[in-house]
């Protein structure tokens, strides 16, 4: 007998719903676009980012940590660099790649360490700091993340690291109006729209409440990124049509990291910028401030 078939993964429902996303086409009178782009103070090559990554390998039994490899394609492609869970000796490394890198620390408990981390980071040249506020809990309560115990995160909480120290503050992980309302009031400087790889079952598709949120925080100055599912250009134009200031890649670099390290990673992100500054021409847009949902069928 045939069962009825649902599925509950957000990663599934959100590649669904982005893929529904038709993009329709301006040609007479458009030219060659120019993806880059000014995000908190600084210029970049494009609005592609790299993921806040974390517990990667040296692969293909080379010298290198893959996140040393993938920051080492970030900086020489002149892209915004995040990175996730890791003690401060391998964010060092990272750093020292010279990527300008926002550092993703952890909701632990241990709040000493969620202080320590950010207060490293800005020491050692850091671009931002932040924290995944969707890693909080787990199956049984508060996450437990190879044997380091969460901890609930409160408004108060969140703006006391804003106050820590002089870097933008992101946060990573916002998923409704309401948490991102409460993030402009914190005083973060960007927040990362993402359901962290389908944390929370039926979780909407980051582009589908991306809108929503574009415009609850109209004025306030808070950058939006988006991740989640993030594999092309043409990923990357629908976000930034639906409101982002920029996309992060994820999984999908990894194949090329683990095959061909830092080249691949270049190869993989110039080929996602390439194909937005081509979708970018055939649809009229010259910059990518210029980017809007007129040109969307689906949303
Ligand atoms: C191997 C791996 C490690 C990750 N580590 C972290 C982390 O430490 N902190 C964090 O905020 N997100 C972490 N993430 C989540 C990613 O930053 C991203 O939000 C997620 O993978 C969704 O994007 P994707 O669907 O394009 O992969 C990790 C993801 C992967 C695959």
């Amino acid at each position: 007998m045939e069962r009825y078939q649902r599925s509950s993964d957000a990663n599934v429902i959100t590649e669904q719903y982005m893929d529904s996303i038709l993009i329709e086409s301006r040609y007479i009178d458009s030219v060659k676009a120019d993806t880059a782009v000014d995000f908190l103070g600084q210029t970049f090559s494009m609005p592609v980012m790299t993921p806040a990554f974390s517990h990667l390998k040296n692969y293909g039994g080379r010298d290198k940590n893959g996140l040393v490899e993938y920051s080492e394609a970030a900086k020489e492609l002149n892209i915004l660099n995040f990175c996730g869970m890791m003690e401060n000796d391998m964010f060092k490394s990272i750093v020292d790649t010279g990527a300008k890198t926002v550092r993703i620390v952890k909701p632990y408990a241990d709040n000493g360490k969620v202080r320590d981390q950010m207060q490293y980071a800005e020491s050692v040249g850091a671009f931002g700091i932040g924290m995944d506020i969707d890693h909080i809990f787990g199956s049984e309560g508060y996450d437990v993340v190879v044997g380091e115990e969460m901890s609930y995160q409160t408004a108060d909480m969140l703006h006391s690291y804003v106050t820590l120290t002089k870097l933008p503050f992101v946060v990573k992980g916002v998923l409704s109006v309401t948490d991102a309302a409460a993030c402009a009031e914190i005083g973060a400087k960007a927040i990362i729209v993402s359901h962290h790889h389908g944390r929370l079952p039926y979780a909407v598709p980051p582009m589908l409440v991306l809108p929503d949120i574009k415009a609850a925080l109209e004025g306030t100055g808070v950058k939006i990124i988006v991740d989640c599912g993030i594999a092309t250009g043409a990923d990357v134009f629908k976000a930034l049509a639906l409101g982002a200031d920029a996309a992060a890649v994820g999984r999908s670099m990894l194949p090329a990291l683990e095959s061909e390290g830092t080249e691949g990673v270049k190869q993989f992100i110039r080929g996602v910028g390439n194909e937005l500054r081509y979708i970018m021409s055939s649809t009229g847009f010259r910059t990518v401030d210029e980017i809007d949902s007129s040109v969307l069928y689906g949303v």
